[in-house]
C-alpha cells in the first residue's frame, strides 16, 4: 500500500506516493531522481547517504521516507548556488580531498551542517563532525584541511567594539 508523501527537497515542494517500508534514500534516488546521496552500507555505518533533514545531518538509508513528511531535505545537489560551488565543495577539490568520490556527497553534507552551526570550528570539531563519514581513499587529512579552509573562507559578520554586531 502506498501513502502520500510531501517533502521539500532542495527548496522544491515534492509530492509522491511511497510504501511504508521505503527509506528516504531509496525515494530520493529512485523517485525524486537525486543520485548524489549514495548507498554504501545501507546500515548507518558509512555516511555515504548523508542528507540534511531540517538542517541536521542524517543517514537517509536509516530514515523511513514517511518520517520526513512535511519536512525539508537538502541533498548534495542543493548546496551549490548561482554563484558556484559551496566553499566546502570548492576546497575539497582544491585540497585534493576527492579521489573516487563515493564518500564526497556525504562529507559535503556533514561539513556544511557543521559550518552552518559552528562557523569558527576548529580541527577537533571538524573531525568529530565527520566521524560518521567513512572514506577508503584519502586518509582524511586533506578532507579535514579542506573543511577548515572552507570555514576560514566564509564571510564573517562585522563586529563592533564590544563584540556585538557593527552598527
Ligand atoms: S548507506 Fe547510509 S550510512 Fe551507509
Ligand atoms: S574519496 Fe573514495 S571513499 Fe572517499
Amino acid at each position: 500500500m502506498r501513502h502520500p508523501l510531501h517533502v521539500t527537497v532542495n527548496g522544491i515542494a515534492t509530492g509522491t506516493e511511497v510504501e511504508s517500508h521505503r527509506s528516504l534514500l531509496s525515494v530520493l534516488r529512485d523517485e525524486v531522481g537525486l543520485t548524489g546521496p549514495k548507498e554504501g552500507c545501507d546500515d548507518s555505518e558509512c555516511g555515504a547517504c548523508m542528507v540534511l533533514l531540517d538542517g541536521r545531518p542524517v543517514n537517509a538509508c536509516s530514515y523511513l521516507a514517511l518520517q520526513t513528511d512535511g519536512r525539508e531535505v537538502t541533498t548534495v545537489e542543493g548546496v551549490a548556488d548561482a554563484e558556484g560551488l559551496h566553499p566546502v565543495q570548492r576546497e575539497l577539490l582544491e585540497a585534493g580531498g576527492v579521489q573516487c568520490g563515493f564518500c564526497t556527497p556525504g562529507i559535503v553534507m556533514s561539513a556544511t551542517a557543521l559550518l552552518d552551526s559552528e562557523p569558527d570550528c576548529d580541527e577537533d570539531q571538524v573531525r568529530r563532525a565527520l566521524a560518521g563519514n567513512l572514506c577508503r581513499c584519502t586518509g582524511y587529512q586533506k578532507i579535514v584541511e579542506a573543511v577548515l579552509r572552507a570555514a576560514r573562507s566564509r564571510p564573517r559578520p562585522l563586529r563592533g567594539p564590544e563584540g556585538g554586531p557593527q552598527q
